[in-house]
């Protein structure tokens, strides 16, 4: 798949924002600075699309990009990569996190053509119950989701094999079903051409249910 035009279409809290053209929509999730933004950027080879931080917190609505792309299969493609805010941000008040984890999950749970959801975890540690709980979550609302495994160039090649093993020993014991799992590295863009074949082929399916 190549990218050939990515531009920023809205920030949203409620659903009356989100963009109405139904585009199927890719969706980057997971604990707030675990590099969903950078993800974003590394998949559409670009510096500032979204905008990141090294201070937790950074992305506060659910923003829309539009993006525009091509495979050798068929014409221009346009679909939607969407940017949500960061679950369990400590430094906010019990009220703050309360509502930004309902905008979330109302997004998550309402959104009629949300294609597939990207769930990011640290390769740096081992797995976290806040993790597990979101996994746990995805599966009991019936959403498609697939793990990516971010900053792997921050950890020894051995802890991150050892992380994302312990992730999937863990899941196999509490699901029925493992999901597809990609290591990466959005600074040094390891395992990103993975993530975009990925999502191309998420996009194929998904035109193939609409014609179904
Ligand atoms: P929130 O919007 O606050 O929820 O964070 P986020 O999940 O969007 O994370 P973001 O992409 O802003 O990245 C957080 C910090 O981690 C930034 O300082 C990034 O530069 C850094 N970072 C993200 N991905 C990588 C990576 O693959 N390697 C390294 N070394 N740093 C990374
Ligand atoms: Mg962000």
């Amino acid at each position: 798949m190549n990218i050939k035009s990515v531009e920023f279409i809205q920030s949203a809290v409620e659903k009356e924002q989100y963009p109405n053209d139904l585009l199927p929509e890719i969706v980057l999730s997971g604990r707030s600075n675990v590099g969903k933004s950078s993800i974003i950027n590394a998949v559409c080879n670009q510096k500032n699309l979204a905008k990141t931080s090294g201070t937790p917190g950074k992305t506060q609505l659910i923003n829309h990009f539009e993006v525009m792309s091509s495979n050798s299969k068929g014409p221009w493609d346009k679909w939607y990569i969407v940017d949500l805010p960061g679950y369990g941000f400590a430094k906010v008040s019990q009220s703050s996190r309360r509502r930004w984890e309902q905008m979330i999950e109302n997004y998550l749970r309402k959104r009629p053509n949300l294609n597939r959801v990207f769930v990011l975890i640290d390769s740096r540690h081992e797995p976290q119950k806040i993790d597990l709980e979101f996994i746990e979550q995805m599966v009991k609302w019936e959403i498609p989701y697939t793990l990516i495994f971010t900053k792997s160039d921050k950890e020894k090649p051995g802890a991150v094999a050892r992380n994302v093993q312990s992730m999937f020993d863990i899941l196999r014991e509490r699901l029925p079903f493992l999901p597809q799992g990609f290591v990466t590295s959005a600074e040094k863009k390891l395992g990103v051409e993975e993530v975009i074949a990925c999502i191309d082929q998420y996009n194929r399916l998904y035109a193939e249910d609409q014609q179904s």
